[in-house]
C-alpha cells in the first residue's frame, strides 16, 4: 500500500485531490495531509474523509524542519504531492515576504526532508519514491493577445508578480535537486483551476458569492485579461497520472484549452445563476450585468495565460474531461448546495473547525 504525504491538503486543489484519490483508490492507499491551516486552509473541505482509517491530518508548517522530518521518520512515505503555498496574486502584491517564506523556504524544507529520508548511502534513492511539485503557468509570464501563442515546457521563465516569482524560485529548487542529486521528482505547471472548495478571494467563487448577495462584481482593468480555466478534478487526475505514468525529472504543463476573458467569465456566471434561480427568488431580481463594476487594474497584471498541454497528452494520455460549460454549471450548483460552507468561510467560522475536531481528541 502506497503512503502519500500531501502538503496543503486543506486548501482548494489539495482537498479536491484528496477526494479524487480516495474515490479512485479507496482503501488501497494511505494519505497523510500536512497543512498549517493558514486563512486558506479549511478542514471542512475534508469532512467526508476525516474519519477514514487510511487518512491522517497533521497540523504543521512546511517550513518547520523538525515537524516535517518527524513525519518522514515515523512513516514510510512513497509519494509526496506538494501543494502547500501562498497562492493569491493580490496578497503577494501587498505582502510578498510570506510568499518567499512558504513557497521558497517551505519547498526547500520539503525537498531536504524527502532527500534525507529517501537517499541511500551510495547517493541513489530508494526504489519507487516520487516527489511531485505542483506549480503554475504564471512562471512563464504573460502572452499577448496573439491567439496562436502558448506556454510550452520549454518557454523561458518570466514571472512578474511576487507570487509567480516565488513559485518560479521553488520550481528552480526542484530542478536543482533533480539535476544535482537525481532526486526523483516531477513538476507540473497548471493553468487556473475552478470548482468546489475554492476560497472566495479568487475570481470565480468571489463573483458567485457577490452575485448571490447582490453586491458589486469587481472586474480589474478592461476585463479582457485571459485565463485558461481547468476544472479542478481534471487537475487532480493529471497529478496522479504524472506520478504514475510520467517520466521522472520531467515537467508537464497542464491546461484546459479553455481560454476566456475575465469579463466573459463574469457574464457567464450571471447568466447561469439567472437560469438556476427560481423567478420567485428575491436574489434573481437583483442579478444583472449592472452589478459589474470595472475597478483599478491589478499592478503588473499579466495579460494572457494559455497552456499547450501537448506533452502530457502525447506522453501520458491525459486530457481535460470537463468542458467549461459543464464545469461552471457543476461549480455554481456546488456553491448553491453548500451555502453553509460559504457562510462559514465568509464569517470566519471555518477557522474554528480545527479546534472543534482535533484539539478535543
Ligand atoms: P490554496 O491557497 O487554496 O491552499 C493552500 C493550502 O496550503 C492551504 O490549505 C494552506 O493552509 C496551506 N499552507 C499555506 N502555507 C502553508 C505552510 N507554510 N505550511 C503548510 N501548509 C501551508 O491554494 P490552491 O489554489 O489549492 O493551490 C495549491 C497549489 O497549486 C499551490 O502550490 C499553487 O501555487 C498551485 N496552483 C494553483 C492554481 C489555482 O488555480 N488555484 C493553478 C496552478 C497551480
Ligand atoms: O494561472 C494559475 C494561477 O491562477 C494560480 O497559480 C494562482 O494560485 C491562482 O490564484 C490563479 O491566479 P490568477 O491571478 O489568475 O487568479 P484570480 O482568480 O485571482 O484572478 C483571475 C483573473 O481575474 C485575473 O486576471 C484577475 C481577475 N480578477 C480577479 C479578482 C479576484 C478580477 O478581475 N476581479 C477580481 O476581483
Amino acid at each position: 500500500m502506497k503512503t502519500y504525504l500531501v502538503t496543503g491538503g486543506a486548501g482548494f486543489i489539495g482537498s479536491n485531490y484528496i477526494h479524487y484519490m480516495f474515490k479512485k483508490y479507496g482503501d488501497d492507499i494511505r494519505i497523510i495531509n500536512v497543512d498549517a491551516l493558514t486563512y486558506a486552509g479549511n478542514l471542512e473541505n475534508l469532512k467526508d474523509v476525516e474519519d477514514r482509517d487510511n487518512y491522517t491530518f497533521v497540523k504543521a508548517n512546511i517550513c518547520d524542519r523538525d515537524a516535517i522530518n518527524k513525519i518522514f521518520e515515523e512513516n514510510d512515505i512513497d509519494r509526496v504531492v506538494h501543494f502547500a503555498a501562498e497562492s493569491h496574486v493580490d496578497r503577494s502584491i501587498v505582502n510578498p515576504e510570506i510568499f518567499v517564506e512558504t513557497n521558497v523556504l517551505g519547498t526547500a524544507t520539503m525537498l531536504n526532508a524527502a532527500k534525507k529520508a529517501w537517499e541511500l548511502p551510495d547517493g541513489t534513492f530508494k526504489e519507487g519514491k516520487k516527489f511531485l511539485h505542483v506549480s503554475t503557468d504564471e512562471v512563464y509570464g504573460s502572452l499577448d493577445d496573439d491567439p496562436n501563442a502558448y506556454f510550452y515546457e520549454t518557454t523561458p521563465y518570466d514571472p512578474h508578480s511576487p507570487y509567480s516569482a516565488s513559485k518560479a524560485s521553488s520550481d528552480m529548487l526542484v530542478k536543482a535537486y533533480m539535476d544535482t542529486y537525481k532526486f526523483p521528482a516531477n513538476i507540473t505547471n497548471c493553468s487556473n483551476n475552478y470548482g468546489p472548495y475554492q476560497f472566495p478571494e479568487k475570481l470565480i467563487p468571489l463573483v458567485i458569492n457577490n452575485a448571490l448577495a447582490g453586491k458589486d462584481l469587481p472586474v480589474y482593468g478592461d476585463g479582457k485579461n485571459v485565463r485558461d480555466w481547468l476544472f479542478v478534478e481534471d487537475h487532480a487526475k493529471a497529478i496522479d497520472m504524472v506520478q504514475e505514468k510520467g517520466k521522472l525529472f520531467e515537467t508537464y504543463n497542464v491546461g484546459g484549452h479553455n481560454e476566456k476573458q475575465n469579463i466573459e467569465i463574469v457574464k457567464t456566471i450571471i447568466d447561469v445563476l439567472r437560469e438556476e434561480l427560481d423567478d420567485s427568488d428575491p436574489r434573481k431580481a437583483k442579478l444583472s450585468y449592472d452589478l459589474i463594476k470595472y475597478v483599478t487594474d491589478r499592478k503588473g497584471h499579466d495579460r494572457r495565460y494559455a497552456i499547450a498541454p501537448d506533452k502530457i497528452k502525447k506522453e501520458i494520455g491525459w486530457e481535460p474531461e470537463t468542458m467549461f460549460k459543464e464545469g461552471i454549471r457543476k461549480t455554481i450548483k456546488w456553491y448553491f448546495d453548500h451555502n453553509e460552507w460559504m457562510e462559514h468561510v465568509t464569517s470566519g467560522d471555518y477557522e474554528k473547525y480545527y479546534a472543534k475536531m482535533y484539539d478535543k481528541r
